[in-house]
């Protein structure tokens, strides 16, 4: 018998979730039969989407919903051997036994020098969130000049590295400097801090000074009823989060369309990664129809706080009384 320990939703969360929101508490789990294997995690992600999804999905007393890299330590199936590593959405839980049907394999000739963590950032859902965005969305071309917010985030870095190889122009903005400073190594061209700009719309106008083709929405708010009459003629927004939402009590209001989207003709679609992982076939690299793969050597941060790896989260952290996350 293995004792699994998971954080569970206390309570739903009211504004900022705090350590008080949750609950670590010990499952003791059945003995995995034939075709079952148990699971032990090797890291867990935190992502914006448990904040709105909470409030939907879960009921107080859940397990936290999430993905992690685990390693099969036990296996009673063929198709996932010892010693194995996969991804799973068994959420923020130490071990699991399940039957292998949800899990999905990191590819067996992972890279040693790239840390497994990242299939559940960059070469993960939100890398796929970043491709699909810009490709299947915007549909974005050589050339153009593209908008991304929360640019440093785990989604927003990998859509600016991705737009850079198809060759257009990209702005981001992020929320310290050093956030800017990683932003240019990255190779954005241009990149601003918009909480110390004087103003956001002004900052937004000397970035592109002739618009923005596409805009890749992480943040929604206020933010996009600035950048909003800064969109080109045809312009292409994908809408892939509203994080500055997320935390509100009271819920924002606002003008989304205008006679000007209207006059250019601006094209706005929310997405998610559910709807295009038929193109994902091969499990955590990122491919596209036009043969090119996002190599991410150069291009990921992993931040480490109290011995535990919280994977590209971009400043997001939650403390534990013994080490997991
Ligand atoms: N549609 C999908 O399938 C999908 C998948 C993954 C993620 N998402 C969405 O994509 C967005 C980014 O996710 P991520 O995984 O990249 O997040 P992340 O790595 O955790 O980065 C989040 C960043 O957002 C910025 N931010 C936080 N609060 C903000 C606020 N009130 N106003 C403005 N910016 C704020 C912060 O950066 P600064 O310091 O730069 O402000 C923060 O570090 C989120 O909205 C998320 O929900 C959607």
């Amino acid at each position: 018998m293995v004792v699994s320990k998971a954080w569970t939703l206390r309570q739903h969360f009211q504004g900022f979730p705090k350590a008080s929101d949750f609950h670590l508490r010990e499952e003791t789990l059945p003995q995995p039969k034939n075709g079952q294997v148990l699971l032990e995690a090797v890291f867990l992600s935190v992502d914006p989407y448990m904040r709105p999804y909470s409030q939907t999905m879960m009921k107080e007393g859940d397990v936290m919903i999430g993905s992690q890299v685990a390693k099969v330590i036990q296996s009673y199936n063929p198709s996932f051997p010892v010693g194995c590593h996969v991804v799973s959405d068994c959420g923020w839980r130490s071990h699991w036994v399940c039957d292998g049907a949800e899990l999905t394999p990191v590819l067996p000739d992972w890279p040693q020098d790239i840390p497994l963590s990242l299939a559940l950032g960059a070469i993960g859902m939100p890398g796929l969130t970043a491709l699909y965005g810009l490709e299947e969305v915007c549909e974005i071309k050589k050339g153009e000049t593209l908008l991304v917010n929360a640019a440093a985030g785990a989604v927003g870095s990998v859509v600016g590295q991705i737009a850079k190889i198809k060759g257009c122009r990209v702005v981001g903005c992020a929320g310290t400097d050093t956030k800017v400073s990683y932003l240019k190594e990255l190779g954005f061209d241009q990149v601003f801090n918009y909480k110390t700009a004087t103003s956001l719309e002004e900052s937004l106008r000397e970035a592109a000074p002739h618009g923005y083709d596409c805009y890749f929405e992480n943040v929604g708010g206020k933010f996009s009823s600035v950048v909003m009459p800064q969109m080109r003629e045809y312009g292409r927004i994908a809408v892939c989060g509203s994080i500055s939402m997320y935390n509100d009590t009271t819920p924002q209001t606002g003008i989304l369309s205008t006679p000007q989207t209207v006059i250019l003709q601006h094209t706005v679609q929310h997405h998610t990664t559910d709807r295009y992982t038929v193109h994902t076939t091969d499990g955590y690299t990122v491919h596209t129809t036009d043969g090119y793969t996002v190599h991410t050597t150069d291009g990921y941060t992993v931040h480490t706080t109290d011995g535990y790896t919280v994977h590209t989260t971009d400043g997001y952290t939650v403390h534990t009384t013994d080490g997991y996350t």
